[in-house]
């Protein structure tokens, strides 16, 4: 603040009180700011105090013209009331070009008024919803709804309805076409799922112009391939039972068809929403699936049955032969529903050795071979076993029997045979001989190794025995990993031929005598024989002297 020195104050006080009064004019009304809606009228006020001269309009610095109608202007006019100093600018129906700063001036006064800003409000034009009045969508692609509203001053504030209620997310960009007016767009995410189809989206759109809003409203399509849900009636079945499968599906465009297929093989014939079959145990593990089709795609679901079943021997447990002191694995593998029990045991013992599909042995003697049973129950269904061979291989596993066996006629088709049994292993080699070489009449066959572990029996088989035949000896050698084992048999010439001639002579057709048993047998048969032939010789000689006396 800087004051005035006092001397000059009362001068200026003194000049104003004795000069004689002059009016200086001014203005009592000066234009206001004003916002109008297109359209309207609007009115822009000028007073003047104590001025009779000039007064005219400016328009963003441009003179509107003298006097009352403005010829440049035919939609303005100053509205003139001399004696009040009024000098009103009225705008009927205000348009965009209108929209302009304005001022009142008293030239001859050199008075200009303030500048008054017009501001035309201007209502937004429809709004328009790209892709409406049915905007088609894919379920599962998102989308941006788009809404544009044009022509708006100022821009207009854009707001969804989904359903009439509001809804957020929006994203709004105006953009300034012209001058003036604003196009603002306005993008809605949408995610639609299968169940959108009918949903009613609106784009409200608001200005000063229109507060209560401009709307306009799409319906959703949303296409979809089916939605399935495969049902089975009854739930739970034994082998053999009817069920009835039922695939309950929607869709968008309208389904198309039905395919059915088992365990990923298609059902030739199966073409409607129900199909119905007999189940056996493969239903339990083949799953039986439905496909339904639009013309926008389509949906496989597939459902296993439960079926009672079984016990059913998936894998049959295979012989083993193992040498001893080695480690074994038995394996079995048994399917059933309800879920079955599992047990392993030896045969002829109730001890239960293992409940899973492997039986592991450890450290194996010859005590441990033999038959093992991998049994399975299903409960309320049924009981099932198998069993499986366990070979162990070692070095006592040869044992020897002779025999010999006699047809009935002729003498001479009498035959020795020698053979081992239980001679476990498959590397087994065999040799028989007699005192070292084979003669042609004897053969010697030998059969394979059989897979149940009953060993290997070979065979020497004597044609037209001989006396000689009785005073060698007879080798039979038979090996494995383990070794060899050898059993030399000779025999006693006088008893055996004498035997065998008994058992001729008896007219026996199969005899079998035990090699084990042959020495005793051969005494009891020598004093047979003895006696025998005293008797018969004591006979023939009295018959021959009754025939010789005739
Ligand atoms: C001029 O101003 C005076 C004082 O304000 C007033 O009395 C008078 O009426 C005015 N004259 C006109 C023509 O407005
Ligand atoms: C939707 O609009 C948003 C924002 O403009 C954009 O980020 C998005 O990628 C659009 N989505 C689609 C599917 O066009
Ligand atoms: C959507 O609008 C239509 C027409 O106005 C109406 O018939 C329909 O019921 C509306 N849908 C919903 C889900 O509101
Ligand atoms: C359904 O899908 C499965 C697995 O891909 C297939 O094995 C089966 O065949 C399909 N079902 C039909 C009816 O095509
Ligand atoms: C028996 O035969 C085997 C094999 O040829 C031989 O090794 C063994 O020495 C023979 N034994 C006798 C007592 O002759």
């Amino acid at each position: 603040m800087h004051f005035k020195p006092l001397w000059l104050e009362l001068l200026l006080t003194c000049l104003l009180l004795f000069s004689p009064p002059v009016w200086t004019a001014r203005f009592s009304q000066e234009p206001a700011d004003q916002s109008v809606v297109r359209g309207q009228r609007v009115l822009l006020s000028c007073v003047v105090f104590n001025y009779s001269g000039i007064v005219q309009w400016t328009k963003d610095g441009l003179a509107l013209g003298i006097g009352e109608d403005l010829q440049a202007w035919p939609r303005y006019r100053v509205l003139r009331v001399q004696e009040l100093g009024q000098y009103n600018l009225e705008i009927l129906s205000a348009d965009l070009s209108d929209d302009a700063q304005y001022e009142c001036q008293a030239p001859d006064a050199a008075l200009r008024s303030r500048r008054a800003k017009l501001t035309l409000l201007i209502p937004p034009d429809d709004p328009v919803i790209d892709g409406g009045p049915e905007v088609l969508l894919n379920a599962g692609e998102s989308y941006n709804l788009s809404c544009v509203s044009r022509g708006a001053k100022p821009a207009s504030v854009i707001e969804w309805l989904k359903d009439g209620l509001p809804t957020e997310g929006a994203v709004s960009v105006t953009v300034l076409p012209d001058r003036k007016r604003v196009t603002t767009r306005s993008y809605l995410p949408v995610h639609p799922v299968d169940t959108d189809t009918g949903r009613n989206f609106s784009c409200v759109t608001t200005n000063q112009a229109v507060p209560t809003g401009k709307s306009t409203t799409v319906t959703l399509n949303v296409h979809h391939p089916p939605t399935v849900t495969l049902s089975i009636e009854p739930r739970s079945v034994l082998e053999g039972d009817r069920v009835t499968f039922t695939c309950q599906a929607h869709a968008n465009p309208p389904i198309m068809g039905y395919r059915w297929a088992k365990g990923g093989v298609v059902l030739q014939g199966a073409r409607e929403s129900v199909f119905t079959t007999k189940a056996d145990h493969s239903f339990f593990t083949e799953p039986v699936s439905c496909l339904v089709f639009n013309a926008v795609g389509k949906t496989n679901v597939s459902i296993l049955v439960d079926v009672h079943f079984g016990p059913i021997l998936l894998v049959e447990p295979q012989p083993k032969t193992v040498d001893v002191d080695s480690d074994v694995t038995l394996n079995c593998k048994w399917a059933g529903n309800p879920p079955l029990t599992l047990t392993w045991f030896k045969k002829g013992s109730n001890m239960v050795l293992s409940n899973s599909n492997q039986l592991y042995l450890k450290s194996v003697s010859q005590a441990d071979a033999g038959q093992y049973v991998c049994k399975a129950i299903v409960p309320r269904i049924g009981v099932g076993e198998t069993e499986v061979t366990l070979t162990v291989n070692g070095k006592d596993t040869f044992h020897f029997t002779n025999e010999l066996r006699c047809r009935d006629a002729p003498i001479r088709y009498c035959h020795w045979i020698l053979a081992t049994e239980k001679a476990f292993g498959s590397d087994i080699g065999f040799q028989m001989s007699v005192q070292g070489t084979l003669l042609e009449r004897y053969t010697v066959e030998q059969s394979r190794p059989s897979p149940e572990g009953g060993g290997v029996l070979s065979t020497l088989t004597i044609n037209n025995v001989m006396e000689s035949d009785f005073q060698s000896t007879y080798n039979c050698t038979a090996w494995n990993a383990f070794g060899p084992g050898t059993m030399i048999i000779t025999l006693e010439e006088t008893g055996e031929r004498q035997s065998l001639l008994l058992l001729h002579l008896k007219e026996v057709p199969v005899g079998i005598i035990a090699g084990g048993t042959v020495g005793s047998t051969i005494l009891l048969f020598i004093f047979l024989l003895v006696l025998v032939l005293i008797f018969y010789r004591q006979r023939k000689g009295s018959e021959s002297a009754l025939h010789t006396s005739h």
